[in-house]
């Protein structure tokens, strides 16, 4: 028995006095207590009465294998009965974390990825990669190229640096003043943008445009690296044109500038390719990885990155210590399930999956737009949002807290479904395990969730 919790009711009077939750103001969870997740099977969770419900959002975009994989579980085990951790600090190593290196560099060879750091999740990644961005250019002789460029939705993680580079201040207000030198750029978002433009193409020429007067104003040779998603995902699943990508590697290249893919999402499968800059044809300079890299069974983050970057830290003659990691950096138990997880990703070959069924997923979602207060629905492969408005034309957004929302999320959960609402987007993103049958599934519970919502 846990600690003092015999009963379901002591569990959730723990819950509201002792625990802080991420992303929520604490007072809502004392008004609205969570569901208290006790066990999961495939794509499925279950709560501590027993309760059944479709995990349409592999927890936070990431049990991208599904739950309970006797593969990854046994990775772990035997891993544990070996050695559950030693620290990767200067000159020690281990097995699990030495295989993943290695397995990382031969799937993204095509991108010529040549070294990984590791770290415990996709802050952590992102952190370094924005740090090793910073020393790179030093090493290489042009120290004053320290500044980031972002896009505006972004997410990158909540570390300092990662805030700082965030694009929506919902993020970043309460924790201002953040990092000096940290510019938004305008992101290909046909639904909104100041323009109005709706063209995708047209859009992402304009954006392309202001990123490089951008880069003009600030002087590109003070410019360290641009950070984006290939995909952008807490932002609202805003997919760019297929032009946009290629056109700012272009760009960054005409300057020198590194590209930072944050790949914690899109990393591994999930918009159909094993990478999302892969999906849009640009090899990036670093990518941050997490999430899908073991589907979240142990805490794991990895940066990696390309022949040029790692050449500045081979130089004879230059002092170049990494005077950054974790303790947890390479973590034993992590990496075991990483490499048993992505034995599963190229076997059942899931971004091929996640390409097939997401295609199906992507059709039967547009079907939501008969409901009125769907302005648009959007996506690319297994990643979705459906965008809630007051009404079509004005595109207001339709925030929490509001009685539409609240029918929305708790009627499909009372149906079986866990979705997750933020802001006005109502994010989709299942396991890349998901079968047609399942999409079905979501669909008939989204259509009951949307009917109840609409006829309050
Ligand atoms: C694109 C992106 N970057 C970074 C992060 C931060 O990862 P973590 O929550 O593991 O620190 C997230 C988390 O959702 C993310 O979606």
């Amino acid at each position: 028995m846990l600690y003092r919790m015999k009963t379901s009711y002591d569990i959730r009077a723990g819950n509201a006095h002792h625990m802080y939750h991420p992303m929520i103001d604490p007072k809502v969870v004392q008004a609205y207590p969570p569901l208290i997740v006790d066990r999961a099977d495939g794509v499925y969770i279950f709560d501590i009465d027993g309760n059944r419900y479709l995990d349409t959002v592999a927890s936070l975009w990431n049990v991208n294998v599904g739950h309970n994989r006797r593969e990854v579980i046994d990775a772990i085990k035997a891993q544990l009965d070996k050695l559950a951790y030693y620290s990767t600090f200067q000159n020690t190593s281990n097995p699990p974390a030495i295989e993943l290196s290695m397995r990382l560099m031969d799937m993204f060879k095509p991108e010529k990825m040549s070294k990984a750091f590791f770290s415990s999740g996709g802050s952590d990644a992102i952190e370094t990669a924005l740090k090793l961005a910073r020393q790179y250019w030093k090493l290489v002789g042009q120290p004053n190229r320290h500044q980031f460029i972002s896009l505006k939705w972004g997410y990158h993680g909540v570390h300092f640096g990662g805030a700082s580079i965030n694009g929506n201040p919902m993020f970043r207000n309460a924790y201002e003043p953040l990092l000096p030198g940290c510019h938004l750029t305008e992101t290909p978002y046909t639904y909104r943008n100041p323009w109005h433009e709706s063209d995708p193409a047209k859009l992402s020429n304009l954006c392309l445009n202001e990123l490089s007067d951008l880069i003009q104003k600030i002087g590109a040779g003070h410019i360290a690296a641009l950070v984006a998603e290939p995909v952008q995902g807490a932002g609202g699943v805003i997919v760019p044109d297929a032009s946009y990508w290629p056109g700012m590697r272009k760009i960054l290249d005409d300057h020198g500038i590194l590209l930072i893919s944050d790949e914690i999402v899109t990393g591994f499968g999930r918009i159909g390719a094993l990478c999302g800059a892969r999906a849009w044809g640009v090899s990036p300079d670093i990518m941050a990885m997490a999430k899908g890299i073991n589907s979240g069974y142990v805490p794991l983050g990895a940066t990696l990155v390309n022949e040029r970057i790692a050449s500045a830290w081979e130089q004879p003659n230059v002092p170049a210590a990494m005077m950054h990691g974790y303790t947890y950096s390479g973590h034993a138990l992590a990496c075991a399930a990483a490499n048993a997880n992505l034995d599963i990703v190229t076997q059942e070959n899931l971004p091929q999956n996640a390409l097939h069924i997401g295609t199906y997923f992507q059709d039967c979602l547009k079907q939501l737009m008969k409901y009125s207060h769907v302005g648009e629905v959007r996506g690319k492969g297994l990643m979705a949002a459906v965008e809630l408005v007051t009404d079509r034309v004005s595109k207001e957004m339709l925030l929490p807290p509001s009685a539409y929302i609240q029918t929305l999320v708790g009627t499909a959960r009372r149906e079986g479904a866990m979705i997750r609402v933020q802001g006005n987007r109502l994010i989709l993103s299942p396991p890349l395990v998901f079968t047609h049958a399942h999409v079905d599934e979501t669909l008939r519970i989204l259509n009951i969730a949307f009917s109840a919502a609409e006829n309050l």
